[in-house]
């Protein structure tokens, strides 16, 4: 993970970097640093534990001042979040200076076998590349560059100031996302275009390429060395809406957010009443006779929404569909072929182990289809076809809008499926189509009536040490959520189970008081949810049932009944999940949580 950043202006660039720094901040957030090659041809550093905050304050009480420098902000790897580890790392010549995203996984091999054991500042795998350049190092800077990068096994991308050569900016990316960039201001590399803060040409670098980036012009090399020609194009940032308006956190704002983020994702899949799908995504030729299983990859919250469309296709156009853990899959032989669907689901479109996993597939011959949040991110890219969510631009470490907006388009493509396998007809795809139009309307309503009881319940379970949330089939995929939402933002230890399954054993932990929050919204199951609801308040705990309307009454004795409005069973998720997003982020607040920079995460999981 981390960010990555480095500049050279026409004046001093330290305002530029602490800038570019504070919009990668959702990379990693437990300590920072800044390397400038000043003035008076010194190579200067400044680095802290903890956020840019507190960088800047230390950037301005240091008076750094420079026309060229480099910038990092950490996600631990290797060796704890302390000043000492904290990037940029310098060559024991100190000649070099060198900031990292990745990870090099051959670090302890290089420090025992070609350095020697040498003397390392710190206990990261990023100082071997600074040993690396300097025992590389004739004078040339790509070709140490390359030499080194030869050395290492593993993902990166390099921004490197060598004090020989004050005015130039270097680069090197292998598996983690580096862009180059130059605007009116300066020349760039970044991690991300949301850290060029004005316009700009780039592009970013592929497999093995370094840069060497002058005042006036941009140089490419290939991973021998040799100089490639790219092709630089409007270097767009996603969306700078970084403002938190009237709200007190960016999670607040983007709860409140998912109507629009599910209208916009929505609106180019529902046209005259009718769920469109590109051909190049679904054609019903693939889909009748090419189409054996759908597998879905993802991470975290993404996965979730994976669950969701996994048992959607399955129970609608009765294809066999899986969901993954993008880490696990790629390491399990998985059966994968021509007739596979590989659908691979992410916010950032950087998260390097759903990446892996669409590169496996892609080598087996699947079919590669990603649901992606951000344009032009490497999952994006390297799949066969893509729907963007529409989300816009999510700060709060903690997914809620881009996870609505996956699962509307989850639904979508259940319903174009299921008609194109003719298992619904012409009347069904319509009515399920109007009730997906209606889907953002009925998020704003379930927002609207859910905060006052969230916060209220949120006073009552704040201080508890555990709870469980439960569900059957897809308010089991909704009751993960919840549950991974809760522990994400208040550290509460929160554990999901399928409803029927707590008896078997988890039901033990159950005390008096324990929270047990139950997701019951498909009226198939929702008997037997409540026979559970009834085992554990039988057991002292405190029941907790969100449920749609029309199931409320049979979920009457519950301690706390949080309602949502009635839709098709299929997309009753989308609304379930408001009140347990709401009831994490008040829960969260009463315990005085970092709530949109929780401790030990980060928004984009780039390191596998
Ligand atoms: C939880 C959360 C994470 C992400 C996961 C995948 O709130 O945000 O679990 O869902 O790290 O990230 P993306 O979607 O960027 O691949």
């Amino acid at each position: 993970m981390c960010g990555i950043i480095g500049t050279i202006g026409d004046r001093n660039i330290v305002p530029a970097l602490i800038g570019g720094l504070r919009q990668l901040e959702y990379r990693g957030y437990d300590s920072a640093g800044v390397a400038a090659i000043t003035q008076a041809h010194t190579l200067a550093r400044v680095r802290t534990e903890g956020k840019i905050a507190s960088l800047d304050e230390k950037v301005t009480a240091a008076k750094l001042e420079a026309p060229i420098g480099i910038g990092h902000t950490r996600w631990a790897t290797h060796g704890a979040p302390v000043e000492r580890n904290a990037h940029p790392h310098f060559s024991p010549d100190g000649r070099f200076a060198v900031v990292h995203n990745g990870i090099i996984e051959n670090a302890s091999e290089i420090k025992s076998m070609l350095l020697k054991g040498g003397v390392f500042a710190s206990d990261t795998d990023t100082e071997v590349i600074a040993h690396l350049l300097q025992l590389y190092y004739t004078g040339d800077v790509v070709q140490a560059i390359r030499d080194t990068c030869r050395r290492l096994r593993g993902a990166w991308a390099l921004a490197i100031l060598c004090l020989d050569t004050p005015d130039t900016l270097y680069g090197a990316a292998s598996g983690s996302p580096l862009l180059a960039a130059k605007g009116e201001n300066g020349v760039y590399l970044a991690s991300d275009a949301i850290a060029i803060r004005e316009k700009a040409v780039g592009c970013r670098l592929h497999k093995g390429e370094i840069c060497a980036l002058d005042r006036d012009a941009l140089r490419f090399f290939d991973a021998e060395g040799k100089p490639v020609f790219k092709e630089l194009a409007p270097v767009s940032a996603n969306e700078n809406d970084t403002d938190k308006g009237a709200y007190a956190h960016h999670m607040l704002r983007e709860i409140m957010q998912q109507p629009d983020a599910v209208g916009r994702t929505l609106s180019p899949l529902i046209e005259d009443g009718r769920v469109v799908i590109d051909d190049g995504v679904l054609s019903a030729d693939f889909v009748k006779n090419g189409l054996r299983e759908i597998k879905i990859v993802a991470c975290g919250s993404a996965y979730h929404t994976g669950m969701t469309g996994a048992m959607l296709f399955e129970r609608l156009s009765r294809v066999s569909a899986r969901a993954e853990i993008a880490s696990e899959f790629r390491y399990a032989s998985p059966l994968i072929d021509e007739g596979t669907l590989a659908i691979f689901v992410s916010q950032s479109g950087e998260t390097a182990d759903t990446l892996a996993a669409l590169r496996l597939a892609k080598e087996r011959g699947a079919k590669i289809l990603s649901i992606v949040n951000v344009p032009g991110s490497a999952i994006a890219s390297e799949s066969d076809c893509v729907i963007h969510t529409k989300a816009g631009r999510e700060i709060a470490v903690a997914t809620t809008k881009a996870y609505s907006a996956q699962l509307s388009v989850f639904y979508a493509l259940a319903i174009r499926l299921a008609s194109l396998k003719g298992e619904i007809d012409e009347e069904t795809a319509r009515r399920l189509a109007h009730e997906l139009a209606a889907l953002p309307d009925r998020i704003a309503e379930t927002i609207e009536v859910s905060v006052a009881p969230a916060k209220a319940l949120a006073e009552q379970i704040y201080a508890r040490p555990d709870m469980f949330f439960i569900g059957r089939q897809l308010d089991f995929a909704t009751a993960t959520e919840g549950s991974l939402k809760m522990k994400e933002i208040s550290y509460l230890n929160s554990q999901a189970y399928a409803a029927g399954e707590l008896k078997h054993g988890t039901i033990s932990l159950v005390e008096p008081g324990t929270p047990v929050i139950a997701v019951a919204t498909d009226p198939a199951v929702a008997a037997k949810t409540q026979s559970n609801v009834c085992e554990v308040k039988a057991r002292g705990a405190k029941s907790v049932a969100v449920v749609t309307r029309s199931l409320a009454p049979a979920f009457a004795d519950a301690d706390v009944v949080f309602t949502v409005p009635d839709t098709s069973p299929y997309f009753a998720g989308s609304l379930a999940v408001l009140p347990l997003q709401l009831l994490s982020y008040y829960t969260a607040l009463k315990r005085g949580c970092d709530i949109d920079q929780p401790k030990n995460l980060a928004k984009s999981v780039t390191v596998e």
